[in-house]
């Protein structure tokens, strides 16, 4: 297990064990000329690097410690991407140059490509090519400071392909590097062979997968969506999902304001995702129920849509969570510098709100608030140490990685 010392380090961090909420969000807590010391993995002390010569020495006997002196440099908790479908077979270049030239999201769904084209993908390939190019994925998100990502299926929409998927994310998870969130999304499109039928679709899911993945993954999701799962469907899906223990997270309110906010919010989700339409009850509705509201906006960007309203829903008492939704249709991005920039820039998100969002929000969002998204003692040694001194930087060096070094329990997985 993992000994590390940093020292003299600028430490910005939000506190607590649960999501920040609106005015919350923006308190961070600095530290100059501090130290954390992270003992087989878990940080067991933040503070001045002063007296830390003492503790170094009652933690000392025996025990090896590596040192790491981040002087000028800012350290913040190891960030969180609580929503990607990072497991997936193929790539639809030739549907994102579609979009291009002017085709929707939608039309191209409705035409048996989209999420249908690396469904027929993912059916093809196997367990060794799935991991093989969601690791590839993930050292590229450990290089940006991601430490904990959550992983969905639904590329398989029917049984055995689905179980693969959970098993890819179960092997990933395996791996150690950084924690795997596993979530379970076989609501993620109906498939073909059910075109018309979705309430039958939802019934294979409830009677033959939600049964059988329960100890594969922590949440159910699901894509309420006018055309795709409206709000009776994914109310039952979802209520059956509960009943057997799953956590509940939604993809709400996406193309159109159709309510899914205000379901996820009734059923107590963990998140609601995406909200690029949520109406104002539907901000009420998870502001009042603590769903932590967690916005992708790569996944607007790359779609030319408009933004979530973040500030509506800060003010309006929210917890926001930001996300990259990494994957191979709506958004081939796994981007933390951009979405950081997207989010200042466009979003009005102050950026200590957009740290607080992808660092304690996102370990709510999935569920870890209490050992991820924030340093302090006796949560995971999950750490950034960025190349600068000012969390200015972040938004200014606009799509620029400043990730100097990212540990995840007291581990460095990436140095540059
Ligand atoms: O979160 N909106 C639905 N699902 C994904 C896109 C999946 C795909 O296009 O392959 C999303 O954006
Ligand atoms: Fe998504």
């Amino acid at each position: 297990m993992s000994n590390l010392y940093i020292k003299h380090a600028t430490i910005v961090t939000p506190l607590g064990v649960a999501a920040a909420k609106g005015e919350e969000m923006k308190r961070l807590n600095v530290i100059e000329d501090g130290a954390i010391l992270i003992k087989d993995g878990v940080i067991r002390y933040v503070g001045n690097s002063n007296p830390l010569r003492q503790l170094y020495s009652l933690f000392g006997k025996g025990a090896t410690f590596k040192e790491i002196d981040a002087k000028g440099k800012v350290v913040l908790p190891g960030f969180v991407d609580s929503h990607t479908h990072m497991v997936f077979g193929g790539f639809r270049p030739d549907e994102f140059r579609m979009r291009l030239e002017g085709a929707s999201y939608m039309s191209i769904m409705e035409k048996g490509g989209g999420i249908q084209s690396t469904v027929n993908a993912t059916r093809q390939a196997t367990i060794a090519d799935l991991v093989e190019n969601a690791e590839w994925l993930m050292d590229r998100m450990i290089s940006m400071g991601v430490t904990t990502v959550e992983a969905k299926s639904g590329y398989g929409l029917d049984y055995t392909t689905e179980a693969k998927m959970l098993a890819a994310i179960g092997r990933l998870a395996a791996k150690k590097k950084i924690e795997v969130v596993p979530t379970f999304l076989g609501a993620h499109a109906v498939p073909e062979e059910y075109k018309g039928r979705t309430s039958e679709y939802v019934d294979l899911i409830i009677t033959e997968m939600l049964p059988k993945f329960r100890k594969a993954a922590k949440f159910c999701d699901i894509f309420t969506e006018k055309g795709v799962f409206e709000i009776e469907d994914s109310r039952k899906l979802m209520k059956a999902a509960k009943s057997l223990g799953y956590k509940l997270k939604f993809h709400a309110d996406e193309i159109v304001p159709l309510g899914g906010a205000e379901l996820a919010a009734e059923l107590g989700a963990v998140s609601a995702d995406h909200l690029l339409h949520i109406s104002d009850e539907g901000i009420k509705a998870l502001a009042e129920k603590g769903t932590v509201a967690t916005l992708l906006p790569l996944t607007a960007f790359a779609l030319k849509e408009n933004y979530a309203p973040a500030r509506k829903m800060i003010d309006g008492g929210c917890a926001v969570a930001l996300a990259t939704d990494l994957n191979p249709g709506s958004c081939f991005s796994g981007s933390i510098p951009l979405t950081i920039a997207l989010a200042c820039i466009y979003m009005n998100m102050s950026i200590e709100e957009t740290i607080t969002a992808l660092t304690l929000n996102g370990a709510a969002a999935c569920g870890l608030a209490d050992k991820k998204g924030s340093l302090q003692p006796g949560k995971d040694g999950d750490v950034v140490i960025l190349d600068f001194d000012n969390i200015n930087m972040l938004p200014y060096y606009v799509g620029m990685n400043c990730v100097k070094t990212t540990i995840a329990k007291g581990k460095i997985l990436f140095d540059s």
